[in-house]
C-alpha cells in the first residue's frame, strides 16, 4: 500500500497538504484523515477476495466521523453498528440499511424497533434472551428480524485481553454447543429470519492461525446446522485483522482472503468481514504542539497540547504509537516521554523517544485514524480535538473542533 504521509524537506504531507499548513489553519491538537489511504485500503481488502460474493460492513465504532462515513458509503461499503447512534451516522452519511449488521452485547428495546423500522440488513444476537428480545420486538411490530447468531468459538486471538473477545470465558456470543438450541427455537419463530452466523474473535489480531481456527470451527458449525435443517444465507467473520503500529509482524490480507476462501470452499454462503482499524488506522494522525519542554532529576518530559482525553490507547492498553515531528530536525536528540496537560500519570502518547524537541514543534502522532477521536471526552473540561479530512491537495473539516459552549449546552444550575 503506497504512502499517503511523506516527508518533503523535513516537513510532513498528508496526500498533497502540509501539517504544519493545516495546523495553522485548524489549530492543535487536530486529527488527519487521508481520504486515498482508506479509499485504498477498502479497495485493497475487497480486492483480495475478487470472484467471492462478499460484503465489507465497516465497524464504525473504529472511527464514526460522518466524512469517514460518507466516504466508505460511495465506495459501497455496509456497516456494523452496535448503537442507534451509530446507525443515525450511517444513515445520514448516505449508507444503505440493508447493509448494516446489528453487533453488541445490549441491544436495549427501543433500539431494536429503530433498527427494525430502519430495515437493517442483519440483527447479530449475542445470547438467547437477546434473541427472545429482538422476537418480541418484531412481533410487536408485525415484522420478520433478520437475524444472525454470534457464535463464541473459544479460540484464544493472542491479543491484548481487553480486546480478546473469542475465549469461552468473555461475555460475547454463545458457545457453539448452546447455540444449536438457538437456532432451532428461532427456526420455529414466525418473528425471526435466519439469516447467517456471526463470529469476532479479537482486534489487533496479528498472526493467521486464530483466525484459520476460527474459520474452520465455524464451517464445521454451518455443515452440522445444514445437517440438521438450518440453511444460512451468510458467514460473518467480523474484523479484527491487526495493523501495523511499529514493526509487528502482520497477517497479509491475501493470505487471510485465501486462507479463508479454502476453508469455507464447497460452501455457497455470501461472505461477510467486519474490518474497522483494518481499514482507517494508518490512514489518520494525530497533528499536536510541544507546549513545554521540562526535565525531572534526569528525566526529559515533552509537555504537548493534546492528552489522554483526545487519544486513550496508551494510556488504557499501553498501546504504542509512532510519534514523529511533523517538521525539520534541528539540534541533539534527547529521550523524552511524551505527555499531555492532564492531571493524571497515565496521560503519555509515548514514552522514552529520540526527538530533537523545541517548544512550540509540531507533532504527529501516527496510526491514530481507528479508535482515536471516537475514544475520545471531555475530561479536564478539554473541548475535543477536530477533524480534517485530505484528498490530494484539498483540505475539508469533517468536525469543528468543540467550544466550551459545546460543552456547557447541556448542563444546568443547580437551583432548587
Ligand atoms: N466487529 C465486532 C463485533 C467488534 O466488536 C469489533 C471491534 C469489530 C468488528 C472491529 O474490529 P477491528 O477490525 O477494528 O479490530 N478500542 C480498541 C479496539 C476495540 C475493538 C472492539 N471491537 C483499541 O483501540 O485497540
Amino acid at each position: 500500500m503506497s504512502d499517503h504521509f511523506t516527508s518533503r524537506d523535513g516537513q510532513l504531507f498528508i496526500e498533497g497538504a502540509a501539517a504544519a499548513d493545516i495546523a495553522h489553519s485548524f489549530g492543535t491538537p487536530t486529527y488527519v484523515y487521508s481520504a486515498s489511504a482508506i479509499e485504498e485500503s477498502y479497495r485493497a481488502f475487497s480486492n483480495a477476495f475478487a470472484g467471492a460474493d462478499i460484503t465489507i460492513c465497516y465497524a464504525v465504532k473504529a472511527n464514526s466521523n460522518l466524512g469517514v462515513l460518507s466516504l466508505l458509503a460511495g465506495l459501497g461499503s455496509g456497516f456494523d453498528i452496535v448503537s442507534v447512534g451509530e446507525l443515525e451516522r450511517v444513515i445520514r452519511a448516505g449508507g444503505d440499511p440493508a447493509k448494516v449488521v446489528f453487533s453488541g452485547v445490549g441491544k436495549q428495546d427501543g433500539e431494536i424497533v429503530t433498527a427494525l423500522e430502519h430495515g437493517v440488513g442483519c440483527f447479530n444476537a449475542e445470547s438467547a434472551s437477546e434473541i427472545e428480545r429482538i422476537e418480541r420486538n418484531a412481533a410487536r411490530l408485525g415484522v420478520s428480524a433478520p437475524v444472525s447468531i454470534r457464535i463464541n468459538p473459544d479460540v484464544d486471538a493472542k491479543t491484548h485481553p481487553y480486546i480478546s473477545t473469542g475465549l469461552k470465558e468473555n461475555k460475547f456470543g454463545i458457545s457453539i454447543e448452546d447455540a444449536f438450541e438457538v437456532y432451532e427455537r428461532a427456526q420455529e419463530s414466525e418473528h425471526l429470519e435466519i439469516k447467517g452466523v456471526d463470529v469476532h474473535i479479537g482486534s489487533q489480531i496479528t498472526t493467521l492461525a486464530p483466525f484459520a481456527e476460527t474459520v474452520t470451527r465455524v464451517g464445521e458449525f454451518v455443515d452440522e446446522l445444514d445437517r440438521r435443517g438450518i440453511a444460512l444465507e451468510h458467514i460473518d467473520l467480523g474484523g479484527g485483522i491487526g495493523v501495523r503500529y511499529q514493526d509487528e509482524e502482520l497477517v497479509d490480507i491475501e493470505e487471510y482472503a485465501s486462507t479463508v476462501m479454502q476453508i469455507l470452499s464447497g460452501r455457497k454462503h455470501q461472505l461477510m468481514f467486519e474490518p474497522g482499524r483494518w481499514l482507517v488506522a494508518n490512514a489518520g494522525v494525530l497533528l499536536c504542539r510541544v507546549i513545554t519542554l521540562k526535565e525531572n532529576e534526569g528525566k526529559h518530559f515533552a509537555v504537548v497540547d493534546a492528552g489522554m482525553n483526545d487519544l486513550i490507547r496508551p494510556s488504557l492498553y499501553d498501546a504504542w504509537q509512532g510519534i514523529e515531528k511533523a517538521g525539520p530536525t534541528r539540534g541533539d536528540t534527547q529521550e523524552y516521554d511524551i505527555v499531555g496537560p492532564i492531571c493524571e500519570t497515565g496521560d503519555f502518547l509515548g514514552k522514552g523517544r529520540e526527538l530533537a524537541l523545541a517548544e512550540g514543534d509540531l507533532l504527529v502522532v501516527r496510526s491514530a485514524g481507528a479508535y482515536g477521536f471516537v475514544m475520545s471526552s471531555n475530561y479536564n473540561s478539554r473541548g475535543r480535538a477536530a477533524e480534517v479530512m485530505v484528498k490530494g491537495d484539498q483540505v475539508q473539516c469533517v468536525r469543528d473542533r468543540e467550544t466550551i459552549e459545546d460543552q456547557l449546552r447541556l448542563e444546568h444550575l443547580f437551583s432548587l
